[in-house]
């Protein structure tokens, strides 16, 4: 006798039903005004950007020097998770890993408005969704 299958009965959402649901949570999180945690932020840059983020990609390229004169790391230091000192005032500059600075991506403004000035410093260029995600995947593993 032929039983039926159980797995032809329940079946995973096809593609098509994965496609809408991504498209549709990028939606929602693109009409927040304001994030309330990084991790918010870094979901939607994620979503963005079209893969997962990859923190040891995004220590790296912290890290780097993209053709200019400074890194991310010239002004934020090499352990964010300790103030850094700004590369030609010399000012101190509040720890950039959300764990040791809970005020840090929380403001989506200032961090828009910090990137947008802080890659053309360093990459003269916008930085990329997926480069946002890379470096906020790794400034949240620091504890
Ligand atoms: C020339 C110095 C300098 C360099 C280089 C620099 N930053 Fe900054 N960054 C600042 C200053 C100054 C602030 C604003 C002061 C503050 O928030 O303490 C800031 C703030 C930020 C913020 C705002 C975060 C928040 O939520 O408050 C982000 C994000 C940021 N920087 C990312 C980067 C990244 C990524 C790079 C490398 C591509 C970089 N910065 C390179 C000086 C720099």
């Amino acid at each position: 006798m032929n039983v039926p299958s159980t797995r032809t009965r329940f079946r995973l959402p096809s593609r098509a039903v994965l496609a809408t649901c991504a498209v549709a949570a990028v939606a929602v999180l693109s009409a927040l005004p304001v994030l309330a945690a990084p991790a918010d932020l870094l979901a939607r840059y994620a979503a963005e950007a079209g893969r997962a983020p990859d923190a040891a990609r995004g220590q790296q390229w912290f890290h780097a020097r993209h053709g200019g004169e400074w890194s991310c790391a010239s002004c934020h230091g090499d352990q964010p998770t300790q103030d850094g000192r700004h590369a030609s005032t010399g000012r101190t500059i509040a720890a950039l890993a959300p764990a040791a600075n809970p005020k840090r991506f929380s403001d989506e403004a200032k961090v828009e408005k910090w990137f947008r000035r802080n890659c053309k410093d360093v990459l003269e260029r916008a930085c990329t969704p997926a480069e946002k995600a890379d470096v906020l995947a790794w400034l949240t593993t620091l504890k």
